[in-house]
């Protein structure tokens, strides 16, 4: 990832004072998720300013949208904006199309500090066949723009893309739509998005999976995996998706954890000190990486806010850090 240099390689002294130097690396940033699914959320411009005061350097949206656009110009926010899932097919088909979308949210907005687009959330089914020809060709107008070296193309996937997680090393992309994006992305030097939910791994799973596991508060090696000892689920789920990439021949493509996160309210294990516990070592986690790559690493945190319409079960409507009047919902901090 040549647009990386800039980074100084670190190293970081692990446990057993072995000192490992790294890959180049992403920057160390924690983002957070503006997921705007509610009737009662703050106005663009308060949500910007809302990230300014708290010291939070990246946003991730999930569909252009011009007013936050304009709030966040001029300031230092580095941006992920989703084309949404519904709009694939149109791209997938369309040259022109798919540099019409890059022209009229991204070029057209000067002074935004774009840095990611996903292409597709999650999508699954026959729909994932419109994923690939669609990255390519809203990489391609990227490209014809000469941001390519400002701006990465990719699509942000589920974990269940995997099978065999366990233990990380085995693990495998069992999703066949994904040799194909493992391949584009490996020779255009993008990262795959991953929403990694440790969360979800201990709902489905309490009899295996021990809490403070999924807590980062374990003390002790929980999972061995040869080489290489995981003292949290966040690690692992991260390390199945870099093991599965390294077999589908994409030793270079990072992963940027563009979603993760903690319900504070609404179902099992879901509770206001638990869910600061999560996000707090998170933040604090992102710097050392993980066993397998143990470089600064960037993620998402899903959520902003509490967000009232979000559909599904209680806790989808209870991953945010901030109520919607903006009042912390537990005290958390970025840096
Ligand atoms: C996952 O792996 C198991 C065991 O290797 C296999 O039986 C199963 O079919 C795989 N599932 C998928 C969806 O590939
Ligand atoms: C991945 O990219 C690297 C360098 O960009 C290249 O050397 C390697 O052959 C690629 N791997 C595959 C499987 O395409």
């Amino acid at each position: 990832m040549a647009r990386e240099n800039a980074f100084p390689l670190i190293a970081i002294p692990l446990l057993f004072g072995v000192i490992v130097s790294l890959f180049p690396s992403v920057a160390s940033i924690t983002g957070v998720c503006y997921g705007m699914i509610g009737d009662n959320l703050p106005s663009k411009s308060d949500v910007v300013h809302q990230y300014q005061s708290y010291g939070i350097l990246a946003m991730r949206i999930y569909k252009p949208d011009g007013d936050t656009f304009n709030a966040l110009k001029g300031t230092d926010i580095d941006v992920m904006v989703g084309v949404p899932n519904e709009e694939l097919t149109l791209y997938a088909n369309d040259a022109s199309a798919a540099a019409s979308w890059v022209q009229n949210n991204i070029l057209a907005y000067d002074g935004v500090s774009f840095k990611y687009i996903a292409v597709g959330n999650e999508v699954s089914g026959d729909d994932a066949n419109n994923i690939l020809p669609a990255m390519s060709k809203i990489w391609d107008a990227i490209c014809s723009a000469g941001r390519q070296d400002r701006i990465m193309v990719s699509t942000a996937v589920r974990f269940d893309v995997l099978n065999n997680t366990y233990p990380p090393s085995n693990s495998v992309f069992s999703a066949p739509f994904m040799g194909p994006i493992v391949q584009f992305l490996n020779n255009t030097g993008n990262p795959l998005f991953a929403n990694i939910y440790p969360y979800f791994a201990y709902v489905g799973n309490q009899g295996d999976i021990p809490l403070d596991y999924a807590l980062f508060t374990a003390t002790g090696t929980v999972v061995s995996d040869g080489q290489f000892q995981y003292q949290n689920l966040f690690s692992a789920m991260v390390d199945s998706m870099y093991s599965a990439l390294e077999k589908a021949g994409g030793n270079n493509v990072p992963v940027v954890v563009s979603e993760t996160g903690w319900p504070s309210y609404g179902g099992v294990g879901a509770t206001v000190q638990n869910a600061q516990t999560y996000n707090q070592n998170l933040i604090r986690f992102l710097n050392y990486g993980t066993p397998r790559v143990p470089a600064y690493m960037e993620g998402y945190i899903f959520a902003m806010f509490n967000e009232n319409q979000k559909p599904g079960d209680e806790v989808e409507r209870n991953f945010g850090l901030f109520n919607p009047n903006q009042s912390p919902v537990y005290p958390i901090y970025f840096n």
